[in-house]
């Protein structure tokens, strides 16, 4: 199954699908001040850009990191629109050729924000020219072949380089140095999903009462994307099915069709751990038999899956393989090994 098939059908995936673009546009803050949670960052970045505003100065080179769908594409645009630069959208694997990139900066203005989401796609040749281009806004270009090849060296506008990654260890170390700073994004917490709900909520003119908001903040795996597309299927479950309004009963109903259980977890969720458990005895198990066993991509589990299995505490990642902790065999009802076994498999890790 690929990474695709799996976008398509999962309600609660973190990653985007194509069709969900317009809607996430629509619920998309435009200002600092609209976007909910990740307090550190956003202080952060405010001095950051006021000083450069200070100076007359576009802002230096940002990188962002973070799971999918936490709000790095979000930010970008925030911080474009913050500094009344343009923006100008590309991702690394788009970028092919030395061609491609040159037309690229040579088409920037003054102050304009490059945003390449995607990052560690990015090849390594694009990665050189890329250099130049962000240290001294320089391009170097050969002309000619063999012995009377020569550099000529074009000057680019000031621009400002927003990266994003959800893959930060792939990130070379020379390019990730050329950033003036680097922001992770975390999983958000319940109260600042709640808001996030509350707020497109009425962006999107429905009806929600505390205790529906609070059962879809629950579920929404500490992610504004999967927040809001819990609340958009509640949204239509409530207009077919209910007179539109969503409260607890129309929310509790409306989740449960979507098999998505308390925490936010969903069918392949618990085939990961159950599989873990059931067939590897809790782990250690590497990741390219586990993924065998579940019929999934490993990339999928990697990416996708494990972040958030991990950040609840029921996935642990050794460098022997993955282990299912006390808590997971709880939650799936499974009775947990004796505390001393799993104590000793932790410790043998160390
Ligand atoms: N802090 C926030 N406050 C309010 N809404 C947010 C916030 N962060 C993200 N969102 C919402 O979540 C959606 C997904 O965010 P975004 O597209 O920026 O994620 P991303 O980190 O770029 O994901 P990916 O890695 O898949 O590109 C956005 O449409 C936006 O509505
Ligand atoms: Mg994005």
């Amino acid at each position: 199954m690929t990474i695709e098939n799996n976008k398509n059908e999962r309600i609660v995936s973190s990653d985007e699908d194509s069709e969900e673009v317009a809607f996430e546009n629509n619920l998309r803050p435009k200002k600092l001040a609209d976007y909910i949670g990740q307090n550190k960052v956003k202080n952060n970045l405010k001095i950051f850009m006021q000083a450069a505003q200070k100076r007359g100065e576009p802002i230096e080179h940002v990188l962002l990191h973070g799971c999918p769908g936490l709000g790095k594409t979000t930010l970008a645009h925030i911080i474009a629109n913050e500094m009344g630069g343009n923006i100008k959208v590309t991702t690394g694997p788009t970028i092919e050729r030395a061609g491609d990139l040159a037309a690229i900066l040579t088409n920037l203005a003054d102050g304009d924000i490059l945003f390449i989401d995607e990052m560690h796609r990015l090849n390594k040749v694009i990665e050189e020219v890329l250099y130049p281009a962000m240290e001294d806004f320089a391009l170097d270009i050969i002309i000619g072949k063999g012995p009377s090849a020569r550099t000529l060296r074009l000057d680019l506008p000031k621009f400002t380089l927003i990266g994003a990654t959800t893959r930060m260890g792939m990130i070379s170390s020379p390019l990730r140095d050329r950033f003036g700073s680097s922001y992770k994004l975390d999983f958000y917490e319940n109260k600042d999903i709640e808001e996030i709900i509350r707020r497109n909520a009425k962006i999107l003119n429905t009806e929600l009462d505390d205790l529906a908001c609070s059962q879809i903040a629950k579920r929404a795996r500490k992610t504004p994307r999967v927040a809001n597309r819990l609340l958009k299927r509640v949204r239509d479950f409530a207009e077919v099915k209910a007179d539109g309004k969503i409260n607890d009963k129309v929310a509790k109903e409306a989740l449960n069709m979507l098999e998505v259980d308390e925490l936010g977890l969903d069918d392949v969720d618990r085939k990961i751990l159950s599989t873990l458990i059931e067939k590897f005895s809790g782990g250690p198990v590497g990741l390219n038999t586990l993924a065998a066993a579940t019929s999934e991509e490993m990339e999928t589990i990697e990416d996708i899956y494990e972040p958030f299995l991990i950040q609840l505490g029921f996935l642990n990642r050794t460098p022997r393989g993955r282990t299912a902790t006390k808590h997971c065999y709880q939650h799936l009802g499974f009775t947990p090994r004796p505390e001393n076994n799993l104590d000793k498999n932790q410790n043998s890790l160390i």
